[in-house]
């Protein structure tokens, strides 16, 4: 007996976007995405690379084309089916980390189990187990204002594997930091996912975070092309 091939964790074909106001971003966009593939996407600032994220997380529609996550086309969910397909199986890290600054680390790590109601003392403990992943188990109980910018954003790294998702998505994850603290925490974060099995999609302008991915790829007005290096 054959095995099914393994279905992607993302598919994405033929996607045009446009921006109010007519100007076209990309279009005849394809992507695949396998189980635990890392693809990092590069490109100028305002070719599109943010909003083809919110397209991915289904927090924006496109004008055509079809985006599947899990085998299911985000088109065809309505918004209470998306927003749980993204609440249980997508994970984000963003530049501006976004954590809660009212909630101790260890409650903003557990934050995503708590939204899919798997909250209280296994959700704390899964969360306790993620700050070790990241190198900061002893941090727990301390509030964000307490943390550096690298720091922070081991926070987000936890945060967003902590419900183990299929995809990551991250949007210039290591922007805020300097270049050094950069690639630590872009090597920390692809170590993390690797051992997650998650794909990952990230967004970085930085050649070196780009160079540990599986694939380097280039937003241009085509859609996603190959990248060959600075
Ligand atoms: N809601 C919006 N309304 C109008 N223009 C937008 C909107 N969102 C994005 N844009 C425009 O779309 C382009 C792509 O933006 P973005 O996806 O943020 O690019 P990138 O992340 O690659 O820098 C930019 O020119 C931006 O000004
Ligand atoms: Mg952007």
């Amino acid at each position: 007996m054959s095995q099914a091939p393994t279905a992607p964790v993302l598919q994405i074909t033929g996607l045009r976007k446009t921006v109010p106001g007519g100007r076209m971003l990309f279009d005849g966009l394809a992507l695949q995405l396998q189980p635990g593939e890392i693809v990092a996407i590069m490109g100028e600032s305002g070719a599109g690379k943010s909003s083809l994220l919110n397209l991915v997380a289904g927090l924006d529609l496109p004008d055509a084309g079809a985006i599947a996550v899990r085998g299911q086309d985000l088109a065809k969910l309505d918004d209470d089916a998306r927003t749980t397909l993204r609440r249980d199986h997508i994970g984000f890290v963003f530049q501006a980390f976004h954590i809660l600054p009212h909630l101790s680390l260890v409650q903003n790590v557990a934050l995503p189990l708590v939204l899919a109601g798997q909250g209280g003392a296994p959700a704390l403990a899964r969360a306790q187990a993620m700050l070790q992943e990241v190198s900061l188990g002893g941090r727990g109980a301390d509030y964000a204002a307490q943390l550096s910018g690298g720091e922070l954003q081991r926070i987000a790294i936890a945060r967003a594997l902590v419900h183990q998702p299929a995809l990551i998505l991250a949007d210039e994850p290591t922007g805020n930091l300097d270049p050094e603290t950069a690639a630590r925490i872009l090597e920390l974060f692809v170590r993390t996912v690797r051992k997650s099995a998650v794909a990952a999609l990230i967004v970085t302008h930085s050649e070196r975070a780009a160079a540990v991915a599986d694939r380097v790829l280039v937003l241009t007005a085509r859609g996603l092309l190959a990248h060959h290096g600075a």
